[in-house]
């Protein structure tokens, strides 16, 4: 929880969930579904803009912790794939960054096209992990080292199918918008740079010490004020 807390209190997050916002366009007194809600920072503020919210999480330790960031909203412990909500009964359907993690987006779809009324707005979305940028001197290998970091989850690159899969579930008005996060301050990204490198060398894709030369570069592009990276996440919102 702590990790996720970190992720969704840096400025960049707290924009994007902003935008998703902007694209439900929903009024107050709506109801609206956070599937995939974690620490339930998006509940938390959707509620505070008088939204009725649901927050949605297969993790009893992410529901328990954002019962507490929104004492105010309802949870339920549950997967995206069978929400225990009734067919029509939701004005606003948001599930960003969940997509990299099912194997298939396609039953967590059709699930939000039944819950939503006609009407209803849907916004999906999250990291494509094909077009993350990091700078080095050896781009060659940052990009065998990205491919590690690609190689740690079920569906990497899911994110730029949504269109395509709010098209087949019957969604309507589909439009696709991207937020561009850019990292300047390496503690930031530390960890994942590290579980990237490692998982390359688990993968064979290149030797330990491709690693850690690559991860020592890294740290010393931070101590230097060098660091750079650049996390485009889409958003896809729909009309149900
Ligand atoms: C990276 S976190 C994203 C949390 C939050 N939506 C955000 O943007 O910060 C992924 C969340 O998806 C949840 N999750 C994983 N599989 C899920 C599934 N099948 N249905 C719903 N949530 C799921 C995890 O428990 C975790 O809380």
């Amino acid at each position: 929880m702590r990790f996720l807390d970190r992720i969704e209190e840096r400025a960049g997050a707290a924009e994007l969930r902003a935008a998703s916002y902007r694209m439900l366009a929903l009024k107050r007194g709506a109801a609206c579904v956070d599937v995939a809600c974690g620490a339930g920072h998006a509940v938390a503020e959707l509620s505070g803009r008088g939204l009725k919210v649901i927050g949605i999480d297969p993790d009893p330790d992410a529901i328990a912790a954002a019962r507490e960031r929104a004492p105010g909203a309802m949870f339920h412990v549950a997967h995206s794939d069978a929400l225990p909500l009734e067919d029509e009964s939701m004005d606003g359907y948001r599930a960003v960054r969940l997509f990299h993690l099912l194997d298939d987006p396609a039953p967590t779809v059709a699930e939000a096209h039944r819950v939503l009324r006609p009407g209803g707005r849907i916004v999906v979305g999250g990291q494509d992990y094909g077009f993350v940028l990091i700078d080095s001197s050896d781009q060659d290998l940052t990009d065998v080292i990205l491919l590690g970091l690609e190689s740690r989850t079920a569906s990497p690159r899911a994110v730029r199918t949504l269109r395509d899969v709010l098209l087949d579930a019957g969604f309507q008005d589909v439009e696709v918008a991207v937020h561009t996060e850019v990292v300047t301050d390496y503690h930031l990204m530390a960890r994942q740079l590290q579980a990237a490198a490692t998982a390359a060398v688990e993968k064979a894709l290149i030797t330990r010490e491709d690693a850690d030369g690559w991860l020592a570069e890294q740290a010393r592009r931070g101590r230097r004020n060098r660091f750079l990276a650049v996390l485009p996440t889409l958003l896809v919102g729909a009309r149900r």
